[in-house]
C-alpha cells in the first residue's frame, strides 16, 4: 500500500546536495516519476485535494509543473496552460520578472491562454521561497484569471513561501520543516 510516508521512506524524493549551486539541497523528484504507483498516487491525491476548488483550467510552471499539471488537468477534466521561462512561448505574451537570491528570473504566459474570470489552479513540483509561484499568480491575474489555488508536491516550510501567497488556498502533499 502506497503512502506519502512510504514515498519519503523509500527516498523517492532524493536530496541532492549542492545542486544547482553550492549550498542548495535540491529535492529531486525524478524517482517519483519513474515509479508508476508513486506517480499515480501523487496525481490522485492532487486531484482529490484540488477538486473542491472547482477550477476551470490548470496552469503548470516550467518545467516540472508541466509533468504534474497536465495529468492533473485531465483528471479534473479541464485544459492545461504552460507558464514558461523567458523566450520559450511563441505567441503574444504577458511577462513577469521576479527576484531570486541573486538576480532575477522571468516567466511568461500567452495573452489568450485564460478566459476572463476563469478559476485557475497553479501547479509546480516545489514551493520554496514562493517567488516563482507569486509571479505565476500575478501573470494569471493579469491574463484575466482568478487564482483558485496552488498545488505542489513539496513545500519547504522553512523558506516560508506561503507568505508570498497568503491570499490563496495552498495544497502541498509533502512538507519539510
Ligand atoms: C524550481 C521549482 C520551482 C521553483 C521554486 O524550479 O521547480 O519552479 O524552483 O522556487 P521558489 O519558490 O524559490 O521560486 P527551477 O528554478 O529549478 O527551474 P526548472 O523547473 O526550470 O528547472
Amino acid at each position: 500500500q502506497f503512502s506519502m510516508e512510504k514515498l519519503l521512506a523509500e527516498a523517492l524524493v532524493r536530496d541532492v546536495p549542492d545542486f544547482p549551486k553550492p549550498g542548495i539541497l535540491f529535492k529531486d523528484i525524478t524517482p517519483v516519476l519513474q515509479d508508476y504507483d508513486a506517480l499515480r498516487q501523487v496525481i490522485d491525491k492532487m486531484t482529490e485535494q484540488s477538486r473542491p476548488l472547482k477550477v476551470d483550467v490548470v496552469v503548470g510552471i516550467e518545467a516540472r509543473g508541466f509533468i504534474f499539471g497536465a495529468p492533473l488537468a485531465l483528471e479534473l477534466e479541464v485544459g492545461f496552460v504552460p507558464l514558461r521561462k523567458l523566450g520559450k512561448l511563441p505567441y503574444n505574451r504577458l511577462v513577469e520578472e521576479y527576484a531570486l537570491e541573486y538576480g532575477t528570473n522571468t516567466v511568461e504566459i500567452h495573452t489568450d491562454s485564460i478566459k476572463p474570470g476563469q478559476r485557475v489552479l497553479i501547479v509546480d513540483d516545489v514551493l520554496a521561497t514562493g517567488g516563482t509561484a507569486a509571479a505565476a499568480a500575478r501573470l494569471v491575474e493579469r491574463a484575466g484569471g482568478q487564482v483558485a489555488g496552488l498545488c505542489f508536491l513539496i513545500e519547504l516550510d522553512f523558506l516560508e513561501g506561503r507568505k508570498a501567497l497568503e491570499n490563496y488556498p495552498i495544497i502541498s502533499l509533502i512538507r519539510y520543516q
